[in-house]
This record gives C-alpha cells, structure tokens and sequence, in this order.
C-alpha cells in the first residue's frame, strides 16, 4: 500500500492535492519551506521598507518645504515618458495629442503649448510657423508606432553634446566671485541705458553713439575677466526690466560669442553694439502688446514682426552707426529655413553675425520668465536650440555657442552623483562636462550642507571625485542658485 501510494504520488507531473496521502513526499522539506519563508519575509519587508521610505522621506520633505520639494509623482512620469512621442511635423494627423510644440514659444501661433489636434487648420498653423517636429504624448491621442520616444531623442541629443564638450573654452582672469560686484553694477547701469535709448526713439530723437558705445566697452571688460558673472546675473529678469535686460543680455552674450569664436575687437565691438540696439523697434510697439500678460493674437503677433524693421530705420538716423549693428538689428529674427522674419532670408544669405544675433536673442528669450510662461533653465534652453538647429539656426554655430556659454553654463544648477545639490561657478579648459560646482544640498538627507567647491575635473580626495548626473530646475526645488555663486 506505502509502495503503491508512493508510486501513484511520486509520478511525473502528478500534482498532489492537499489530504492526499503520502503528503510529506510532495512537502517541501524544512529548508524549502525556511527558504520559501525567507522570500516571502524580504517580499514583505522590501514592501513595506519602500512604503516606509517615502512615507518617511514624504514627511520629512514636508518639513523643508520652505527649501526643497519632493520629487513630484515620478510613477506618473515613468509611465507618460514611454508614451511622449518625438515625430517629425510632416507625420502630425488629427486625433494627435500635442505636447510640446518643440519651438521658441513666443512664434509660435497657438494659445496653448499642449492640445488635441480637432483641424488641418492646426497642421497646417504648425507647419507654417517653422516647426519641424513636435513631441505627442500617445497615451491622450494618436500614436506613431516606430517613432522614438521622448527619453530616447534626449539621450541621443545628450550624447551629442558628449562631443561637442571636450574642447578648449575662454580662460578667465578672475573668479566669478571677483566679478560679480562689478558686473552687477554693468547690469544695472545697462539697463537704464537702454530704457532711456528707447524712450528717446520713441519720441523721436537720435541714439546718442558717445553714451552707448563706453556701455559695450564694460560689457567688453568683464566679459574679458569673467564671461560667467555678467552672463549669469542677467539670465534674472522681471516683468518690468525685461525688454532692457534682455537687451543688455543679448550684447553680453554677443561679445562672449565673438570673443569665442576669436572675431578681431572691432567686429566685437560693433556686434555689442548691434546686440544692445537690436530691439530698439520695440520702442514703437504699444505696451499693451509687448507687456501683454499673456500669448499676442495674430494681430498683435504682425506688430510685433515689424520691429526689426523699424529699429533698422531709427538706427539708419544715427549717425555714425556702422553696418554690423544695421544689419543685427534687421535679421536677427531671420531663420536658416526661410521662416523668420521680416525678409524671410534663408541659408546663405543670413550674414554671420545675424546667424549669431539670432542663436542669442532666442537663448536668452527663452531662458527668462514672463508674466504667462516661466523661462527654461540655461542648460535646458541650450539643449532645444541644438535641436532646433537642424532648421532654424547654423549648427556649427550653435555648437561653438555651447562651447562659449558651456554645456552647464556658470548659474546652473546639476545633480551630482553623490546626491549633492550645486550650481556650476566655473567650466572646466578643455571638458564642458567637468566645471567646479558650489554643492549647498545633500538630496539624499534633503539637508542643506556646509557649501563647498567641488572640482569635477579632480579625483576624490583631491576635491573631486563626483560627476554631474543632469540639470536641475531651480523652481522644482525651490532655491535660488545664484546665492551659492560665491562660497562664503
Ligand atoms: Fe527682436
């Protein structure tokens, strides 16, 4: 009976159900079921330590959210990243969820950056505006099945630049630290500079050379001791200053640019001209439109397209202006592809330093914050223009533009490896991916530290040894990064 009961038990495949006999050859032995225990406890603990992690770590944050945020619901980002889409424009059809426009969001002709496609009419807005592709998120529309997704187009993007940094960049002569005073004081005396040139072009009245031109040359100086500390210092503009600001901002990165690109110190300094003149049309346009608190109306957006033209007509009265800041002034809204404005030049014909003028003016547009849009951070606003590029810009230039500013330009804020909160002081001489960051936060205490310089260019132990892991935007954290420029 024991041997027939074994036997009709023990075949292969038979499953043995619970009070049949002959149980404890189908049992699991002790150490099985110690080993089956054991799973299920780790099971059970790594549940409820990961449950009590972000409970923890929840609470914990809530207490420090005068100065940090938690990571904002990242199953929900794992899940929607897989269903962004990057697709070409030509590939858009209706019933396609848009998600970013992928473009300068001040062109382009829609009042929201994400919406259901319900008309060809949107297509064909989409087209016209000069945008090339478009990110659409699959999971509320339309799909494109062999596209790639929006993490993958990143990663691709991210590998580029890779490259584009390990190349020799502008020596300083002083810390930022040093400059920062100074350029303050550049900043603040620039923008009242502007303000009044555009208060006497609207009344009329000639720009005045001798009180413009002393202006380029400081911007020059502290360009020449320190790129980093008037660069950043402008990327803080308010609603009020803006217009002046970004126009200090765009003759600052203009001579960086030259300077980078080593143009001889006239063409400099007319194209520091030209950028700080290069919006004086914006005198004539109404301030309901151009300080308008939210997007302008095809009416509105026409007026403004005729600013370039008419700062070249208020500049054409000026005597002794040169052609270089004429020509800035005119074409820096032109885009390689034909589609900018008001000439609708297209490659080939758009001078040099317009192509330059253009790149600047758009990244410092973007990177600011207006009234109805908040500003990209400087990293991420460089990475959209080397993918925009393709089509709108010289590429070439774009990549030397990434070399001049760095790819984690001074003012940055990056997560380290080490968990370490920082803002970028200073790029490294030959590799763009290794500056010396000022560290302010442990992300993984979520405590603020002791600042410190940290030199991603050295071993550890020799006050390196960490490696930027991404961009940060400073919003999402909460902290104002330009308080840690300088280590007390
Ligand atoms: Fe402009």
């Amino acid at each position: 009976m024991v041997i027939q009961n074994f036997a009709r038990h023990a075949a292969p495949g038979r499953r043995v159900e619970a009070g049949q006999g002959c149980r404890g050859l189908r049992q699991p032995s002790i150490l099985q079921r110690g080993r089956r225990h054991a799973r299920r406890t780790v099971a059970a603990l790594s549940f409820w330590n990961v449950w009590w992690q972000k409970k923890n770590s929840l609470g914990k944050l809530s207490r420090y959210t005068r100065h940090a945020r938690p990571l904002r619901g990242f199953t929900y980002t794992r899940r929607d990243k897989k269903m962004l889409k990057k697709i070409d424009a030509s590939q858009l059809k209706l019933g396609m969820y848009i998600h970013d426009l992928s473009c300068d969001w001040m062109t382009h002709p829609f009042v929201r950056n994400r919406f259901l496609l319900a008309s060809d009419d949107e297509i064909r807005k989409i087209r016209e505006a000069g945008i090339h592709d478009v990110v659409i998120d699959s999971a509320r529309g339309l799909d494109v099945q062999d596209a790639p997704t929006l993490a993958e187009a990143q990663a691709r993007t991210e590998a580029e630049l890779t490259v584009i940094a390990a190349a020799p960049v502008i020596v300083t002569r002083v810390s930022v630290g040093e400059e920062l005073k100074r350029a303050a004081m550049i900043r603040h005396q620039a923008a009242g500079l502007v303000r009044a040139v555009m208060q006497d072009a609207r009344l009329g009245k000639a720009i005045e050379l001798d009180q413009v031109s002393p202006m380029v040359q400081s911007i020059t100086e502290s360009i020449l001791r320190n790129p980093g500390a008037l660069m950043s210092l402008l990327r803080i503009k308010t609603a009020d200053d803006y217009t002046f600001l970004h126009s200090v901002s765009v003759c600052t990165l203009l001579v960086a640019f030259c300077r980078s690109r080593n143009m001889d110190a006239e063409a400099t300094y007319q194209a520091g001209l030209g950028g700080l003149l290069h919006d004086t049309g914006k005198a004539l346009v109404p301030d309901r439109i151009l300080n308008k608190p939210g997007p302008l109306t095809d009416e509105e957006f026409a007026v403004i397209k005729q600013h370039p033209k008419n700062g070249y007509d208020i500049l054409l009265k000026t005597p002794e202006i040169g052609p270089i800041p004429l020509d800035i002034t005119l074409h820096h809204h032109e885009r390689r592809d034909g589609s900018g404005y008001p000439d609708k030049q297209g490659e080939g014909t758009i001078s040099e330093l317009a192509q330059m003028a253009a790149i600047v003016d758009v990244y410092d547009a973007i990177t600011a914050d207006r009234c109805y849009h908040k500003g990209m951070s400087a990293a991420e606003a460089l990475r959209k223009i080397y993918e925009w590029s393709k089509f709108h810009f010289n590429p070439a230039y774009v990549q030397e533009f990434m070399r001049c500013v760095g790819i984690y330009p001074v003012g940055t804020m990056v997560m380290l490896e080490s968990g370490r909160l920082g803002v970028v002081i200073e790029a490294h001489a030959t590799n763009l991916l290794a500056p010396k960051i000022n560290v302010f936060f442990n992300t993984k205490k979520n405590v603020y530290i002791q600042p410190e310089t940290v030199d991603l260019s050295r071993p550890v132990g020799f006050g390196g040894g960490d490696k930027i892991v991404r961009h940060e935007a400073p919003a999402k954290w909460k902290v104002d990064p330009m308080k840690f420029l300088v280590v007390a």
